[in-house]
């Protein structure tokens, strides 16, 4: 081996490092570009690019003394960086959630430590204004050891975090060579088991960075909101001169000397509404440093959270640095495209899962006003996953072999001192998190009590802070908050009501893992009852793939743990995000949109709406504008502006409104002010009302007629004007519908109780496979045929549902009514045996030629809807063809049904079948059955079934988030012991 190993010593975390600092961008002058454009500094020369690489599976095995100059690269590849070297075909994909990839042996890691040896030419040119250099590396994975022109320049580990070096000494004018080796595993990567992708590199910008010889090192602003003074805690080498610029660039204050201060008079405060920012401007000689102040105060008072004095509630989202095709690397513009989309879906706080992102994504959050919980790079969830004998209580075991070991101390306060001073300066953090699902002891006591020392201008955060050893009390006087994820709805309850002293935040919530979640209007529901909750971050913003080129269908391959052949893996658990990988919004997030709207309408008495302003900070008429429309039938009936009245934050108002009929009524809120990340004029969200009693498709009634009927052994045929209708004694269903010389079924009509369990079934569906429901039979025993004088023909049958070996889980009673004009009515009432579980759903499905590829419905819609998961779409008539109506996941599920509808009608090739409720019903169209749905594991490996598949139910389970939050709720489950529903099918040719 060709160095010395640091990778498996806990004393050695850092060597040659300089101390921390924060992050800012020096210049020869003021540039006020320098966040998004820091190339148009001129003392910054990023050296991303080209480099020479070789991988080496072990770096115990490797000899080449790469670092020496003119060392013979012809057997080295081309490598960009920055970039992890398993998405360039290095190496192989590995996602572990919780599990370590290796040995639970700390400090040691796996004897095949794979590694990269980086090598790259690059030129410079001493600038003698400022002579000295700094060479900077933002982001490596696992750890690294540096050369420049052959020398030594140091070692560094935590992966997402900056490491300084100053390289003056090794640098010469002309070419210099910089050779880096990065090792795929170190000692520190026991701390960072986060539920991702395993990747390695240099997956951050490398940038040389000039300074004068005396120079700011470091600074830490604090703003006061109430007196207007801001002081800088300075350490610098040199006279400094500071200034700061209000927004219009009007110089407001100035101060030089060691311990600067300034008073701002009346200082506009930042908000995440309202994002103000000042200049600061830190001159030394030969230097300008430009930075961004924001006044604002986050606190605690009887147990609320407040910003600047107002309660607020974090609409938060979990955000960790993914792409499908470059993995943890994401520039700018990734970065960018991301921020706006939380922006137009009404997010207003981003907690960075789990360790610091790259500084410029703080920097921008000051900018267009999101709030930060900025999390230490520390995760050690494996910890828990490490054998224990059979009956051990695992949360009071998961401490002892890191959490509460004081050998991780220092490495416990590192990972949280380069988080907490590179970002000191950035007003949107607003929290500072220790790290994620470590679970509780000394180190973190310790982390905790150096990050309150250091700055108590801010919360803290931990959310496994509550998991301790039986013979330890634990010390929580440095935490701010009473952390929780996926909380069940009586906990939450049961800690308000439990006299709790501190706020209650939910740092994860909503697993929005393949269809789902269903729970955001519950959780709202709670956060909004409680002062003293301060808000929930969804897990998480996008599903983790990676994208493996098109298949032959046209179809994106997105590829999850198992796919790579790697061990271990979990599966699909990290394509769980609102958003596919390439951020194509999925259901869920509209559904987050919906429900987080910054207005709702609370009443509506016929002459006046009562509106609820739900932002923190603005006045409702300086948010939004808002509009209303009047629908029936498809048809808009009214529409107009409506006046915002100027409802404070958190208080209601009045505006008038009449109506000219009844009708399903919305209210849509649109962005009054251009904001930098989305226009005005966006789309917030909107509020339904129904207005008037619902109006229903009628059925229809039977008309008199003749209809001949004949009963064989095992069939009835039924014998109309243009149509032979054939139902079967065995299941006493319809197995014919032929019609204007056509047959509409393709397959005999089933009674249906299975759906394509989705993600958030993946508990829920092992009960209901060891009942049986995936592969239920319907069996009739009694089947009564009789004929009223007018001809209608009724066909009685008793049933029942079971499944191979298993006892009756259904019994039927089903009334088929067949009328003179075609028309089919099933009366089905059902009687669940209550030992089972709670049905996915009940319904009849329908194969259809595939040419009825014309829908129309009338129900909630366009996009798939849910009864726990509609609150983003609205009661319309809307129209699709089949194939538009399926939402593609990653994995194959249940997808696209609409709920609350009145009827459906499919059409095709000269025919038409419509499906009307006697009560509002569900209903999904497809080309694929639930049965393919339930086995392929990618879409893009679906194969459609040749019919149109009609499923209409007259119940289906909600969504919820039970892929990892609580069980869904029992309102949405499909529980109580009788059910029924008509339908009245309509052929017609
Ligand atoms: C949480 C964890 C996240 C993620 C999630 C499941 O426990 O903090 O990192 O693993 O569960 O997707
Ligand atoms: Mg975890």
């Amino acid at each position: 081996m060709i160095v010395p190993n640091y990778f498996e010593d806990l004393s050695v975390l850092h060597v040659g490092t300089q101390p921390n600092r924060a992050y800012y961008m020096p210049a020869s002058c003021r540039r006020d570009d320098l966040v998004e454009h820091r190339e148009n500094s001129d003392r910054f020369q990023l050296l991303n690019g080209d480099w020479k690489f070789r991988y080496y599976p072990n770096v115990r095995e490797m000899e080449e003394e790469f670092f020496i100059e003119g060392f013979d690269v012809s057997g080295f590849d081309t490598l960009l960086v920055p970039s992890v070297w398993q998405c360039h075909g290095y190496d192989a994909h590995q996602y572990t959630n919780t599990r370590y990839p290796f040995p639970f042996d700390p400090p040691y890691v796996s004897w095949e430590n794979p590694c990269g040896a980086y090598i790259h030419s690059f030129s410079y040119e001493k600038d003698s204004l400022a002579p000295k250099a700094y060479l900077n590396f933002e982001g490596v994975d696992s750890c690294f050891y540096v050369w420049l022109n052959s020398e030594f320049v140091g070692y560094s580990q935590v992966s997402h975090a900056t490491a300084e070096f100053d390289v003056t000494d090794l640098l010469r004018d002309g070419n210099n060579t910089l050779a880096v080796l990065v090792l795929k595993w170190c000692d520190g990567s026991y701390m960072e088991d986060q539920d991702k992708f395993r990747t390695s590199g240099i997956f951050r910008d490398v940038y040389l960075l000039k300074r004068p010889e005396k120079h700011v090192r470091d600074y830490f602003v604090h703003a006061n909101i109430h007196t207007g003074e801001v002081f800088v805690e300075l350490e610098s080498a040199c006279e400094t001169k500071l200034s700061l610029f209000d927004a219009d660039n009007v110089l407001v204050a100035c101060a030089t000397g060691a311990k600067p201060q300034m008073q701002v008079s009346n200082p506009v405060l930042w908000n995440p509404e309202q994002p103000y920012l000042y200049t600061l401007v830190l001159e030394t000689e030969n230097e300008v440093i430009t930075d961004r102040v924001g006044f604002r105060e986050i606190k605690i008072e009887n147990n609320v959270v407040l910003l600047n004095g107002n309660p607020i509630k974090f609409r938060g989202i979990n955000r960790h640095d993914s792409d499908p095709v470059t993995g943890p690397v994401v520039d700018l513009a990734h970065i960018k495209r991301d921020l706006r989309m939380f922006k137009e879906f009404n997010f207003n706080a981003i907690r960075t899962s789990h360790y610091p992102n790259a500084p410029m994504l703080y920097q921008l959050c000051d900018e267009y006003g999101f709030m930060v919980i900025d999390e230490a790079d520390h995760e050690s969830h494996g910890c828990y996953k490490l054998y224990h004998p059979e009956g051990t209580v695992l949360t009071e075991r998961w401490a002892e072999p890191m959490a509460d070991d004081p050998r991780f101390t220092e490495a416990a306060v590192d990972r949280i001192q380069l988080c907490v001073h590179r970002d000191k300066n950035r007003p949107c953090v607003v929290i500072w998190s220790m790290g994620n699902e470590c679970a509780y002891g000394c180190i973190f006591e310790a982390a905790l009590a150096w990050t309150k020392a250091f700055d108590d201008s801010r919360l803290t955060h931990y959310e496994s802070a509550m998991y301790r050893k039986p013979d330890r009390k634990n010390d929580y006087s440095d935490l701010d908050l009473f952390s929780y994820m996926y909380a069940t709805f009586p906990r939450m309850e049961e800690y308000f009501r439990d006299n709790p002293d501190k706020p209650f935040i939910l740092c994860e919530y909503a697993h929005a893992m393949g269809n789902g979640p269903g729970d955001f209007e519950d959780y709202w529901q709670v956060i909004q009852a409680h002062p003293g909750f301060c808000g929930a971050f969804v897990w998480e913003w996008c599903d983790h793939a990676v994208y493996k080129g098109d298949a032959p269908n046209g179809k994106a391959m997105y590829w999850y743990g198992g796919d790579h052949g790697e061990f271990p893996h979990d599966s699909n658990f990290c394509v769980d995000g609102l958003v596919y990988p390439d951020r194509r919004p999925s259901t869920g997030l509209w559904e987050y949109w919906n429900v987080h709207r910054p207005a709702r309408v609370c009443n509506y008495d016929g002459e006046h709406l009562t509106v609820h302003n739900y932002m923190d900070f603005l006045p409702l008429d300086q948010y939004l504008t808002a509009r209303y429309e009047l629908r029936q039938k498809g048809k808009v009936l009214a529409e107009g502006e409506l006046p915002v009245p100027a409802v404070q934050p958190h208080e209601e108002g009045k505006v008038a409104l009449t109506l000219p009929a009844d009708g399903w009524l919305k209210i849509l809120y649109y962005s009054k002010q251009d904001h930098p990340l989305c226009k005005a004029g966006h789309l917030l969200g909107f509020d339904e009302v129904q207005v008037g009693a619902r109006s229903m498709a009628p059925m229809q009634e039977s008309l008199p007629g003749n209809l001949r009927v004949e009963e064989t052994e095992h069939k009835i045929l039924v014998e109309g004007e243009g149509f032979v209708y054939e139902f079967i004694k065995r299941t006493g269903m319809p197995v014919r519908l032929y019609l204007g010389g056509k047959e509409l079924l393709t397959r005999p009509m089933e009674l249906n109780i299975w759906r394509a369990p989705t993600d958030n079934d993946r508990k829920i569906k092992l009960e209901w496979m060891a009942a049986g429901y995936d592969r239920a039979i319907t069996r009739a025993y009694d089947f009564n045929l009789a004929q009223e004088e007018d001809g209608t023909v009724h066909i009685g049958v008793t049933a029942s549902v079971s499944a191979v070996w298993l006892q009756r889980m259904l019994n039927l009673d089903i009334h088929w009514t067949i009328s003179h004009q075609g028309v089919i009515t099933a009366d089905v009432q059902a009687a669940r045996n209550m030992e089972f579980p709670e049905l996915p759903r009940l319904g009849l499905r329908l194969f259809l030629p595939k040419e009825m590829n014309n829908v129309e419905y009338s129900g909630v819609g366009p996009m798939e809807s849910y009864v726990d998961k509609h609150h983003a779409g609205w009661h319309d008539v809307f129209r699709a063809d089949v194939a538009q109506l399926h939402e593609d996941y990653i994995r194959p599920q249940e997808n696209g049904s609409h709920w609350d509808c009145d009827y459906v009608q499919l059409s095709g090739d000269g025919v038409t079948l419509t499906a009307v409720g006697a009560k509002p019903f569900s209903f999904n169209v497809s080309h694929y059955t639930q049965e393919e749905l339930t086995t392929k594991a990618h879409n893009y490996e679906l194969e459609e079934s040749g019919s149109t598949v009609l499923c209409l139910d007259g119940y289906q389970a909600g969504i919820g988030s039970n892929s990892c939050g609580p069980k869904l709720l029992e309102k949405y489950q499909v529980l109580d012991e009788h059910l029924a529903f008509t339908l009245q099918l309509i052929p017609k040719a």
